[in-house]
């Protein structure tokens, strides 16, 4: 009987620390590095490896960006035809992924790597079905801190199920690591993934323009623009610990810096994961300065974890705010159209309340203006804004109290 009593004990008790080690890994929203924007499957040793030093040497790393994702195409082709286990490709990644992830560690990085819920990666590669447990002993042993779990060629499995049978299996193989959901939004993952993982697309892929989409026939990638309408109404799901995913970052990665700050703006207004997808060897110094700008950063990792909502959308112009800590704000004016437009807005009769998280701006506090952009403080908000926007260009201030 005591020996029984004992037993429970340490059964229960081990799987409460186990438990514990899984909270809080994502209390705002995770930032890092992946692969996938900017190189496909074209990854090896070589190119991560220098992305893990320039992520040091660029400042993103001291900036927040953390996470050094591999994205698909890290694998062989098939498994080990005696253990199962996956294998890293032996051409890209002649010393296998447990090296890979050692060389990220040692720079202060976390590691982080895919696979998928179907019989296969969206690259054909094999894909985690019916290995689940296996596959996260194995990232266990190679030290990931982060996994990325994708929705292709899942046909006939049920998503919330998949998603949970490879949290399950997270949480066995006992090393924490942040829990990825990358099924699109095609089964509403913000209704049941709140406990499954940390974070979850909502959309389809991002594609490095700033309106409209591209057309693959079968699937459609979305722009900024475009993704910011959708994830933009999903906004009660998100919090401290669960987060919607808009997709990663096309900073840098082709649209002109007008466009890029209004993504970033966009991205850091909806408390959006911060996953970089530019190749960091060929950054100018726009683009680092736009990426390391700790002002926007800190509106987009604000510890109150509430995702903005967009205000107003009159005629091209939108307005969208985010509540911060202390009672300060962020707004962001933007121009979605193809004209330069006079913006003005009047602090003290707009009734801007943020119902659902029961936040609301005082009119009766005159708050500084501090334009995001240069740093500088604008006045206050005992003048009515006005101001300037060329096409597609975004104001991004934070007002302080
Ligand atoms: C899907 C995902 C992308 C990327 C690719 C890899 O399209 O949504 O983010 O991971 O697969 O094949």
């Amino acid at each position: 009987m005591k020996k029984g009593f004992l037993f429970a004990f340490i059964c229960v008790s081990s799987l409460l620390l186990r438990a514990q080690k899984f909270e809080g890994l994502a209390p705002t929203p995770p930032m890092g590095w992946n692969s996938w924007n900017i190189f496909g499957t074209d990854i090896n040793e070589e190119k991560i490896r220098s992305m893990a030093d320039l992520l040091v040497s660029t400042g993103m790393k001291e900036a927040g960006y953390t996470y050094l994702v591999l994205d698909d195409g890290w694998m062989a082709g098939e498994r080990d035809s005696i253990t199962g286990n996956l294998v890293a490709d032996p051409k890209k990644f002649p010393h296998g992924m447990k090296a890979i992830g050692d060389y990220i560690h040692a720079k202060g990085l976390k590691f982080g790597i895919y696979n998928c819920a179907g019989t296969k990666t969206c690259q054909g590669l094999p894909g985690t079905r019916g290995y689940e447990y296996q596959d996260a002993r194995l990232y266990a042993a190679f030290g990931v801190d982060y996994l990325k779990f994708d929705w292709c060629n899942t046909s006939g499995i049920q998503a919330a199920e998949a998603y949970t049978t490879m949290s399950n299996a997270l949480r066995k193989a006992g090393r924490p690591m942040l829990f990825s959901i990358c099924e699109w939004g095609v089964n509403r993952p913000w209704e049941w993934a709140g406990s499954v993982g940390q974070l979850w697309r909502t959309t389809e892929d991002i594609w490095q323009v700033f309106d409209g989409y591209h057309d693959y026939g079968t699937w459609k990638a979305w722009s900024v623009m475009t993704i910011a309408d959708q994830n933009g109404t999903l906004r009660k799901y998100a919090g401290p610990g669960h987060w919607n995913d808009p997709d990663m970052l096309e900073v840098g990665n082709g649209m002109s810096l007008v466009e890029d700050k209004t993504h970033f703006a966009l991205w850091a207004m909806m408390a959006a994961p911060l996953m970089l997808g530019n190749d960091l060897r060929k950054m100018n110094a726009q683009t680092a300065a736009l990426l390391t700008n700790r002002d926007v950063i800190a509106i987009d990792q604000d510890t109150l974890g509430i995702q903005g909502f967009k205000y107003s959308d009159n005629d091209s112009v939108q307005t969208w705010f985010k509540p911060l800590q202390h009672g300060d704000w962020a707004v962001c004016f933007l121009n979605r159209g193809s004209k330069p437009k006079e913006v003005y807005f009047y602090w003290k009769s707009e009734p801007v309340n943020d119902t659902l998280f029961h936040q609301r701006l005082d009119k009766t506090y005159n708050y500084r203006l501090q334009n995001v952009w240069t740093g500088t403080i604008e006045g206050n908000t005992s003048m009515p804004y006005s101001g300037k926007l060329q096409p597609h260009e975004a104001a991004l201030y934070r007002l302080k109290r």
